[in-house]
């Protein structure tokens, strides 16, 4: 498929999307946003209240955050990460997405990393950890090592840049993780 086509289609059928109930309560659909040719992908939970209001993700003080981090290894949603969420709706009050919502929106997921073909894909919190891996473990016993999606993505796990605005001690374990995650790349490349 011209992944020129396949972007606006895959956008217009998550803009129009009814297959949970996170769909009655949304104001914009949120389906990401960054360089679609870029080698790594950034995956968070689900979209906040500004990013609702906005339509784009990692946008409220967690996605300054993120920018921040991304900067610190050479990259932006400029360029070298596309960055979206489990689920392309705002759930209720931030509360965590279902599994069903999840699930009824992994297809969307699926296809984005179909069509940028990351080298790594970057997990924040577990939310994304515990879909993307299968695994319900905690972030602190998930991150450090490189995990597969399935089978063929390596997938970095670190915690969520809302999780650091609170415990602003562990930065130095993401900055770790960020590291990991360049390495994986340069171990692919050589
Ligand atoms: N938190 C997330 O997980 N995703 C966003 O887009 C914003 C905040």
């Amino acid at each position: 498929t011209d992944p020129a086509a396949a972007w606006p289609a895959l956008h217009a059928q998550i803009a129009a999307c009814t297959a949970c109930g996170l769909s009655r309560t949304r104001t914009h659909t949120v389906p990401g946003v960054g360089d679609r040719q870029a080698d790594w992908m950034v995956i968070g939970e689900a979209p906040g209240a500004e990013e609702d209001a906005r339509g784009e993700p990692f946008v409220g003080p967690a996605g300054k955050l993120l920018d921040a981090m991304l900067h610190a290894v050479g990259r932006s949603r400029r360029r070298g990460v596309y960055i979206t969420n489990i689920v392309k709706c705002r759930p209720p009050n931030n509360r965590d997405p279902a599994p069903q919502e999840a699930q009824a929106c992994a297809g969307f997921l699926q296809r984005q990393i179909a069509l940028v073909e990351p080298k790594l894909i970057l997990a924040v919190g577990k939310v994304a950890a515990h879909n993307l891996l299968g695994r319900d473990d905690p972030v602190g016993r998930l991150r450090g090592q490189v995990w597969q999606w399935q089978g063929r993505v390596p997938v970095v796990v670190t915690y969520h840049p809302a999780y650091l605005l609170r415990s602003p001690l562990e930065k130095r374990k993401v900055w770790d993780d960020l590291c990991l995650a360049q390495d994986v790349l340069e171990r692919s490349a050589g």
